[in-house]
């Protein structure tokens, strides 16, 4: 089931589907964990800061219920030396599977991980921290935009950060910040992701450790109500940001974070919970939850209700999953016959005009990699498009994420290895400041492209294929003549 979201990373972590719920510290227990799993995707059990006795019983909760792939999220810096000592024991004592790490890149950590056969995953914010974490011994990097909820490492936004680690590194590449649907998993599915992070998304169901009042906010926000702030600094290092819901905190109501006395605001058990701390509410949680840290990624407005975390797996994965597949789609030609000069696909060679494995990997490489640079122009330029122009550029976005999992899907299945690159129309289109030139450029560009499947058509052997490509064509040909009569509309042709 949903073939067409599978990816390699799939296979490293012992899941179905790329579909990962955040380690969350307080909301990702074993309840949400177990449900993730089960739905085909894969979780982390968020223990930032705790101790290893619960770290014990959450991973018997998880293997009690049969679920054997799932990792650890640790944040190494935000915990006491001897503390992350005693988590890492446990988790290697435990045979946890996999491990993730984030904030500052401790090589020295990720190669101990490394070579104990933990599987490391490192959340990233940049460039320069990726390749620290690659050379280390990680296994999968996950690409933090600064979209996400939660603390944010990133100054970039995801469709710029993603791309750049895709093409930099040969490790499999996670996207998180703001993502929270189907339409979300296809676009950095199409942008060379392997798989998508889901925090915020996954706090809004039934099985996280998330406070009632924390998930009722989710649902009620939108994206302009999230901030980015570092007054939640109570325990982590000075000058960490955090996107939250605004509050009364966040509008300076409760007075300075940086100066006063400790005032305890709520309590688990007996331990206080102070204002300004990182603590968000939590089911076993009394106090005052408007002023907590309201942990919220920019995806929030498109959260609408609480819903099993299985649901929102299916959801997601179905929703992706349509938007990624041709079957659904009816071409608008008829499709011609894959093989005009023979009608047996059982007889080799008999026409020589087809290509070998290895040429057609090549030539099915090309595609994508035009297909994302126009996947990756039009997000880009979604963003400053006037009203009547965003939804044609956000359509033409998904059409090209849509072929780029399309062609992906088709070199896997052929046991090759799709490129995570753009081409030069990437580039030479970004460099167009103004928004119709650039367009008027990809649907240059576009023409190049249906030339080229054209061209590529009475060489498939394969029917299957050879229908997917016409339809690819179809596609294009149709988007090129939309924007060209929205570009004639806005004063150019
Ligand atoms: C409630 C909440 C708690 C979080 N706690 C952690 C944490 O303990 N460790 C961590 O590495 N990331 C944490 N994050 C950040 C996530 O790893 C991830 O980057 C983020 O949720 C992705 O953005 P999104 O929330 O928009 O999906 C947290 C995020 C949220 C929403």
């Amino acid at each position: 089931m949903f073939d067409a979201l599978r990816r390699p990373v799939c296979d490293l972590l012992g899941c179905s589907i790329p579909i990962l719920a955040a380690g969350m510290g307080g909301v990702s227990r074993h309840e949400l964990v177990a449900a993730v799993s089960g739905a085909g995707g894969f979780a982390f059990l968020g223990m930032i800061r705790e101790p290893v006795d619960l770290i014990h019983s959450e991973v018997k909760a998880l293997r009690g219920r049969g679920i054997d792939r799932f990792g650890v999220n640790l944040v190494p810096e935000a915990t006491d030396p001897v503390l992350l000592e005693q988590q890492i024991s446990a988790c290697l004592d435990l045979e946890v599977p996999a491990i993730e790490l984030f904030w500052d890149v401790s090589e020295a950590l990720i190669g101990r991980l490394h070579r104990a056969g933990t599987i490391v995953v490192c959340q990233v914010g940049n460039g320069t921290e990726a390749q620290a974490a690659e050379r280390a011994g990680a296994h999968i990097l996950i690409a933090q935009g600064v979209e996400a909820g939660g603390h944010v490492r990133s100054r970039q936004r995801l469709q710029d950060l993603l791309p750049e680690l895709v093409a930099k590194s040969r490790l499999p590449v996670l996207a998180a910040g703001g993502l929270v649907d189907g339409a979300d998993l296809a676009s950095i599915l199409a942008l060379g992701a392997q798989g998508g992070v889901f925090g915020t998304a996954f706090v809004a169901t039934e099985e996280a450790f998330a406070h009632p009042y924390h998930k009722r906010r989710l649902i009620e926000s939108t994206a302009i109500d999230t901030v980015l702030t570092d007054m939640f600094h109570n325990n982590r290092p000075s000058g960490t940001i955090v996107r939250v819901l605004a509050n009364s905190v966040t509008n300076g109501e409760r007075g300075n974070a940086f100066t006063g006395s400790r005032v305890v605001i709520g309590h688990e058990g007996e331990r206080p919970i102070y204002l300004f701390s990182t603590e968000s509410p939590l089911v076993s949680m009394t106090g005052e939850f408007e002023a907590m840290a309201l942990y919220a990624g920019e995806g929030v407005g498109r959260i609408s209700r609480i819903v099993s975390a299985a649901e929102l797996v299916q959801n997601i994965a179905a929703h992706a999953a349509a938007l990624l597949s041709v079957d659904k789609i009816v071409p608008t030609t008829p499709v011609e016959s894959a093989s005009p000069a023979c009608f047996s696909h059982h007889v080799d060679d008999c026409y020589m005009g087809f290509l070998s494995r290895s040429e057609l990997l090549v030539a099915l490489n090309e595609l994508l990699e035009t297909e994302r640079s126009h996947a990756l122009v039009t997000l880009a330029s979604a963003s400053e498009a006037p009203d009547h122009l965003h939804g044609l550029i956000l359509l033409i976005h998904q059409d090209a994420a849509r072929w780029c999992g399309v062609l992906t899907n088709a070199i896997l299945s052929r046991g090759g290895t799709a490129s995570n690159k753009t081409d030069a129309v990437f580039g030479q289109a970004m460099l167009k400041r103004d928004l119709a030139h650039r367009l008027e450029f990809l649907n240059h560009r576009r023409v190049g492209s249906i030339e080229q499947i054209i061209a590529l058509l009475p060489t498939v052997r394969d029917d299957d294929l050879h229908m997917r490509l016409s339809m690819m064509r179809d596609s294009h040909e149709r988007n090129g003549k939309l924007v060209a009569a929205a570009l004639a509309g806005f004063g150019r042709s």
